[in-house]
């Protein structure tokens, strides 16, 4: 009987290897689809970005510009958009009506979304591409909607 017995561990070992290999393969599968539906971790590509910047309009009814103006103190964006001489990138006074007019097939919001995921993909006139490109990584949606509810909330340039 020992003899029947060990003739069987052949198709068994491999019945085990071929179970063990599918489970593997059902992790990694669960692993990459969780891993893709988590918004933080997933980087945003230009071609994403329509979507995205729909999603933080969305978000933008929840957002609070109180809270984007603080953000916008902790993460230091002054240290560029600041007014007057020597500055260099756009100051935010008036931005929120700029920001209309800058990509017709654009709404001032998804606008602000690309201009802070993705800075590179539009350059305002005059100015180089010197913007950090890690914002995507560094907010959260929640957080880049309240820098945007911020910055369409800034009052017109009184020297206009
Ligand atoms: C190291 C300098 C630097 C920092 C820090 C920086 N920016 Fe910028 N930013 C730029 C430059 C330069 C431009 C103009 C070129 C372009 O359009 O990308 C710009 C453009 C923009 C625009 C478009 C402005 C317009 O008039 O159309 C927005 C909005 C913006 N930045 C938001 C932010 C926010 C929000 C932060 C902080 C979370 C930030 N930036 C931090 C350099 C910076």
């Amino acid at each position: 009987m020992a003899g029947s017995a060990s003739s069987q561990q052949g198709p068994r070992l491999a019945l085990a290897l071929a179970v063990a290999l599918l489970l593997l393969v059902a992790a990694a599968f669960a692993f990459a689809f969780t891993a893709a539906s988590l918004p933080e971790s997933a980087p945003i590509l230009a071609a994403d970005i329509p979507s995205a910047a729909t999603e933080a309009a969305a978000a933008l009814d929840a957002a609070s510009s109180l809270a984007g103006e603080a953000l916008i103190e902790s993460y230091q964006c002054s240290i560029c958009h600041i007014q007057g001489a020597g500055r260099v990138a756009p100051s935010f006074i008036g931005i929120g009506e700029r920001a209309a007019k800058r990509r017709p097939q654009m709404t001032a919001a998804q606008y602000l979304y690309e201009s802070i995921v993705s800075p590179g993909v539009y350059l305002v006139d005059g100015y180089a591409n010197a913007m950090p490109a890690n914002f995507a990584r560094r907010l959260t949606q929640a957080e880049i909607a309240h820098i945007i509810a911020h910055l369409l909330s800034s009052p017109a340039d009184p020297r206009q």
